[in-house]
């Protein structure tokens, strides 16, 4: 099993990669998160953005599976399935798409309570994708969740019934304006008898039968190494894990059988919602490059934070997940500035010379920028690596040097040729 994960804040692109790669697999898995994701992929200059979705299903013959680890909102996959099959109506999302029985089920109400509590201001406003993706996983660790293979049983109506009015009576008294209980009711068991369509596995079985099978599995993360509950910049994390283990517990697939890591990441840094972000431009700058990288939310459609590249921060990741190959997106984005910027390490304002991590939101960490020289070529004649213009390769050399892995892939657009493969 090979991995694809982010290795920053989310949306480096991971999505397109895995469209990309996907050719060379024969099952294609998430492992953690699930509507919060976006993974963005375009088809003849057509772009969709997938949330609960594999990104393999776009690939024929290649098999999508939504994991154990990932927590799944019936409404909401319906609507992304409805949504894919109106994009592109030859994909048979019901023919090559299964679903782990052991996958957590996202309730109408654990939206309201995500709403909920970034609204209260006695909570931590963390600036959630308001999916509901920490009240799932929450209830998931306090077991007393609902998972994809209750809703064959008998009394799973009477289950939801249950959660839902109670959940339902607390966002009353906490004030909250909310749809009449009947509606959402309605929409969730309506989405339900959707999801039986789709076929429910045994997901860690079918894929280790798969892997004695010497059938290739690409493992799909959703968000990123700093987002990641136990090592990411916490409390502004999501609730699931995000990196390399989260595969091997997500898809219940032991460590033993992980071959290539590869870790995405952008040339600069974004990141959406609230959390330390130490490299971020406030200035025009920023503004320049969110406009030409075009970095608005995929799902919520919030316009990135963006900053220059943290490589303290992506050594952190890349050791975290040990990753092997790296996958750098973007390049196109930062194509003709006469110069760019790369976070090279930290000092403490008043003692230059304790270095110190960066991440941890410390008063009075100072990121230290290199300038190097910037790139400026035509992209779009830039079929291999000897065609790449000279600053751009001393750049990705300097980050082999420094993070000590190879460039795999340079990304210099959003399309699906817009690849280079490096090695
Ligand atoms: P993901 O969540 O990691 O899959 O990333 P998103 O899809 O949320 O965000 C990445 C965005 O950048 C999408 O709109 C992609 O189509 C786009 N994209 C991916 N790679 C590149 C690239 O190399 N250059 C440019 N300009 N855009 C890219
Ligand atoms: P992909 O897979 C970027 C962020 C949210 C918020 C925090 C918690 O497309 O890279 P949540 O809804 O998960 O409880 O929100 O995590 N976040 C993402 N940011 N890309 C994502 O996914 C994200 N999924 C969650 O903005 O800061
Ligand atoms: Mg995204």
């Amino acid at each position: 099993m090979d991995i694809v994960l982010g290795l920053q804040w989310g949306d480096e692109g991971k999505g397109k990669f895995i469209d990309l790669i996907s050719q060379n697999y024969d099952i294609v898995a998430r492992f953690n998160g699930g509507a919060n994701a976006g993974h963005s992929i375009e088809r003849n200059e057509k772009r969709i953005t997938l949330k609960s979705l594999p990104s393999g299903i776009f690939m024929e013959g290649v098999e999508n599976i939504i994991g154990a680890g990932m927590v799944l909102d019936p409404v909401n996959f319906k609507q992304e399935v409805l949504k894919l099959q109106s994009f592109d109506a030859t994909i048979q999302v019901e023919k090559y798409l299964a679903i782990s029985k052991k996958t957590h089920l996202v309730l109408p109400t654990h939206s309201l309570l995500d709403v909920f509590m970034e609204e209260n201001p006695s909570y931590h406003t963390i600036g959630t994708t308001k999916n509901g993706i920490g009240q799932a996983y929450a209830n998931k660790v306090l077991r007393q969740n609902v998972r994809v293979g209750d809703i064959m049983k008998p009394d799973f109506k009477e289950m939801i019934n249950h959660i839902l009015e109670r959940d339902y009576k607390q966002l009353i008294e906490y004030g909250q304006k909310l749809p009449p209980l009947k509606n959402l009711k309605n929409d969730f068991f309506d989405a339900v008898e959707f999801l039986k369509r789709f076929r429910m596995i045994e997901a860690e079985v079918f894929l280790n039968n798969s892997i004695k099978d010497g059938k290739n599995i690409l493992a799909e993360g959703a968000q990123a190494t700093l987002l990641d509950i136990d090592h990411g910049t916490y409390p502004y994390v999501t609730s699931s894990t995000t990196i390399a283990s989260g595969a091997c517990s997500g898809l219940g697939i032991s460590p033993k059988k992980v071959g290539e890591i590869y870790g995405v990441t952008k040339a600069y840094c974004t990141r959406v919602g609230n959390g330390v972000f130490p490299t971020e431009l406030f200035d025009e700058l920023g503004d320049e490059i969110r406009t030409k990288g075009n970095e608005f939310g995929s799902n919520t459609g919030r316009p990135r934070r963006v900053g220059w590249l943290d490589l303290p921060a992506l050594k952190y990741a890349v050791m975290i997940n040990g990753v092997t190959q790296l996958v750098l997106t973007k390049a196109d984005v930062l194509n003709g500035f006469e110069s760019i910027a790369v976070c090279t390490h930290y000092q403490m304002e008043n003692h230059p010379s304790k270095v110190i991590s960066g991440l941890a939101g410390n008063e009075g960490e100072i990121p230290v920028l290199q300038w190097i020289k910037g790139w400026n070529t035509d992209f779009t004649k830039c079929k291999d690596a000897s065609s790449l213009p000279t600053e751009l390769t001393q750049f990705l050399e300097f980050l082999e040097k420094e993070l000590e892995i190879p460039v795999s892939y340079l990304s210099t657009g959003p399309g699906r040729e817009e690849i280079i493969r490096m090695n």
